[in-house]
C-alpha cells in the first residue's frame, strides 16, 4: 500500500509576502491519515505515501498536527519532546523527507506549535515536581485553599474546570501543592511569565524554522496569558466555573505575540501562523491580525461552531438546532470586521469537531454529496484562507458511536463519566457524544473500499465508518463529479481569479432561511455566489442579487443553470464583469 520515502532532499520554497492569503491548507491528523506498517496508528511514512493524492487536490499548505514524542494522552496535544518524533509516527529523518516530498510538489507545511502546556511527562515538568527546582516557576504550583484539607475535594486554589471535565487543578503529594491543567492532568500550564520560559520556546520554534518548515498552527494560544487566579461563580447546579472565562485573551496575550513573533522572525520570514483561539472575541481577532502589530496572519475564531448549543449552557453537549441565519449574520459579522485590517480563516470542521457535511449540512445518501459540495462553496467564497479537513473533501460523515467503549477520546470519555455522576440520562449523554464527539472527525481516512478502507492492514485504532464501502478517495478520484473533484476545482478557482482572495465581500439575503448569497468584488468583476442550503427546493428573489444575464457559470453543483430555482443543496457561482 505505501512507498517508503528513501531520499532526503533540502528542497527551499518562495514566501513571498501575504502568500498565505491566497493558499488553501489542508489538515492531516496523522494518527487517522494512513498506517504504513500495520499498527493500526497512521504514521509519516504513510502520509508520505499520499502525497501525490494532495498534488492532485491541489493544496498549497498541510498543517500536520502534533507528530512529536508524547505520552498520548490527547493524541499527541500533550508534548514531551518538542524536538523528537514520536516512534508510533516514525522518525525525525522521515518527517524531514515528508518537508521535502512536500516541498517538491510546491506545497509548505505548518506545524502545530502547543505551547500553552507540556506534557507531565516533558521533562522541564520533572524537574518542576521539585519544589527547590530553578524550573519550579516554569509551571503555575499553588498552595491548597486556606483552611481545607489538601488533596480532599473542594481544596483545589481555584474552583475552575478543566476543559477535559473536573478540576483544573493537579495534588502532587510531594510538594503538597497544586499544579494548574487547563485540559487533562497530563497537560500542565506552561508560566508564560517567566521570561525563561518563552525563550526556550521561541528556541525550538527557530529550530523548526531552521529545519525548513512554513508556518505554525498555535494551539490554544489566547490562553498563554493568565488573569488573576481567582475563584468565579459557577453556573446553578454546578460546584465549579469553566477556566477559559479567566484565561482566555489574558492581559499580555498580545505582548506575548508580538514578542514571539520578532524572536522568532515569523513575519520576518514570511511565515504562515493562525492561532486557534476559544473565546476570541472580534476586538481580539482584530488587534492579533492587524499587520501592524506583528503578532498572527489569521485565528480560528469559535463562535461559528457554537451556535447548536445553548448559549451560556454547561458545554458543548447541549444542543439547539442550528439556524442558517444566525450562521450567516456570524460569518458576516467576522467578514467585516476583519475587511480592513487582518485577515480571516474559514473553517467547518477540524480533528476537535463534528464532520461538516453532518453537522452544517445533509449526510443523508441523497444529500450527502451536494450538501458537501455546497458547504465548500460558501466556505470558499467567503474572503478569508480556507482550511479542509482531511476526508472533508470526500464528504465524510460522523461516526454516531452508540456506545461509550467505542470512543478513544479523553474529552468524551470524561465528559460521559461526569455527565453520569451529575445524574443526566445515560441515552441523553451518548446522544449528544454521538452528534458532538470529537472521534467522529477522527474515524480514519477512507482511501479505497478494501478492508480498513486501505487506512491500514492491521487493526485501526478507531474503526473506520462503515460507509467507507462508498465514500472513499479512489471512488470519488474516479467519478469526475464527486465531491473531490468540486474541491479541487474551488481550489483552482482560487488560484486563478484574485476577486476570490482580495475581492469585497457582502452578504444578500441575511434573513432567508434557506438561501446564502454573497458577492465579491474587485475592480470591475464581480462574483455572485447562490447557495440553497437546505434539504427542500428554494427560490433566490431576483431582486435580491445583481442580474445574471450573460454571468459566466465558474461552478455549480447542478449544472450551468440561470433558472433562480434552486434544488435542495445546489449552488453555483457567476462571474459577471
Ligand atoms: C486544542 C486542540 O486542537 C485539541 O485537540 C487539544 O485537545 C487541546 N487544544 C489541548 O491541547
Amino acid at each position: 500500500m505505501t512507498s517508503e520515502p528513501t531520499q532526503t532532499t533540502v528542497v527551499s520554497v518562495d514566501r513571498p509576502t501575504d502568500w498565505w492569503k491566497s493558499a488553501v491548507v489542508y489538515q492531516i491528523y496523522p494518527r487517522s491519515f494512513a498506517d504504513s506498517n500495520g499498527d493500526g496508528t497512521g504514521d509519516l511514512p504513510g502520509i508520505f505515501s499520499h502525497l501525490d493524492y494532495l498534488a492532485q487536490l491541489g493544496v498549497d499548505v498541510v498543517w500536520l498536527s502534533p507528530v512529536y514524542a508524547s505520552p498520548m494522552d490527547d493524541n499527541g496535544y500533550d508534548i514531551s519532546d518538542y524536538q523528537d518524533v514520536d516512534p508510533i509516527f516514525g522518525t525525525l529523518e522521515e518527517l524531514d523527507l515528508l518537508i521535502a516530498g512536500l516541498h517538491q510538489r510546491g506545497i509548505k507545511i505548518v506545524m502545530d506549535l502547543v505551547v500553552n502546556h507540556t506534557s507531565d511527562e516533558h521533562p522541564w515538568f520533572i524537574e518542576s515536581r521539585d519544589p527547590d527546582s530553578p524550573k519550579r516557576d516554569w509551571y503555575w504550583w499553588r498552595p491548597p485553599r486556606p483552611g481545607s484539607e489538601p488533596g480532599t475535594e473542594g481544596a483545589e486554589p481555584t474552583n475552575w474546570e478543566s476543559a477535559f471535565h473536573g478540576s483544573a487543578w493537579q495534588f502532587d503529594e510531594r510538594s503538597g501543592e497544586y499544579y494548574l491543567h487547563l485540559f487533562s492532568a497530563k497537560q500542565p500550564d506552561l508560566n508564560w511569565e517567566n521570561p525563561e520560559v518563552r525563550r526556550a520556546i521561541y528556541d525550538m520554534m527557530k529550530w523548526w524554522v531552521d529545519r525548513g518548515i512554513d508556518g505554525f498552527r498555535m494551539d490554544v494560544i489566547n490562553l498563554i496569558s493568565k488573569d488573576e487566579l481567582t475563584d468565579g461563580e459557577p453556573p446553578p447546579g454546578r460546584t465549579r466555573v469553566s477556566c477559559f472565562s479567566f484565561t482566555a485573551n489574558g492581559p499580555r496575550l498580545d505582548e506575548f505575540l508580538s514578542e514571539m513573533n520578532a524572536a522568532v522572525g515569523l513575519d520576518a520570514r514570511n511565515l504562515l501562523t493562525v492561532g486557534e483561539m476559544p473565546g476570541s472575541t472580534i476586538e481580539t481577532a482584530r488587534r492579533a491580525t492587524d499587520p501592524a502589530n506583528h503578532e498572527l496572519n489569521m485565528v480560528f475564531t469559535f463562535e461559528h461552531v457554537s451556535l447548536d448549543m445553548v448559549p451560556g449552557g454547561s458545554g458543548k453537549y447541549d444542543l439547539v438546532p442550528l439556524s442558517l441565519p444566525a450562521l450567516k449574520k456570524n460569518l458576516d459579522e467576522w467578514q467585516q470586521a476583519l475587511a480592513d485590517v487582518g485577515w480571516n480563516s474559514l473553517y467547518w470542521d477540524n480533528h476537535d469537531q463534528p464532520r461538516a457535511v453532518s453537522r452544517f449540512g445533509d449526510d443523508s445518501p441523497e444529500h450527502r454529496e451536494n450538501s458537501a459540495k455546497t458547504l465548500g462553496t460558501v466556505q470558499h467564497m467567503h474572503k478569508g484562507t480556507p482550511y479542509i479537513y482531511q476526508g472533508e473533501e470526500l464528504g465524510m460523515t460522523n461516526s454516531y458511536f452508540t456506545a461509550i467503549e467505542h470512543y478513544r477520546d479523553i474529552e468524551a470519555i470524561n465528559y460521559h463519566a461526569s455527565a453520569i455522576s451529575l445524574g443526566l440520562e445515560v441515552e441523553a449523554v451518548l446522544h449528544s457524544l454521538s452528534i458532538k464527539s470529537r472521534d467522529n472527525a477522527r474515524t480514519p481516512m477512507q482511501w479505497d473500499d478494501s478492508s480498513h478502507a486501505g487506512f491500514t492492514d492491521g487493526i485501526p485504532w478507531l474503526p473506520v465508518n462503515p460507509n467507507y464501502v462508498t465514500i472513499n478517495a479512489a471512488a470519488a478520484i474516479e467519478d469526475p463529479n464527486s465531491v473531490f473533484h468540486h474541491f479541487r476545482k474551488l481550489i483552482e478557482l482560487r488560484h486563478d481569479h484574485a476577486v476570490i482572495v482580495h475581492g469585497r465581500f457582502e452578504l444578500l439575503l441575511p434573513d432567508h432561511e434557506q438561501i446564502w448569497a454573497l458577492t465579491r468584488s474587485l475592480d470591475d468583476q464581480v462574483l455572485v455566489m447562490i447557495a440553497n442550503c437546505s434539504s427542500e427546493p428554494a427560490s433566490v428573489p431576483p431582486e435580491a442579487i445583481p442580474a445574471l444575464a450573460g454571468a459566466r457559470v465558474l461552478l455549480a453543483t447542478h449544472g450551468d443553470s440561470t433558472t433562480l430555482n434552486l434544488e435542495p443543496w445546489e449552488s453555483r457561482i457567476y462571474l459577471l464583469g
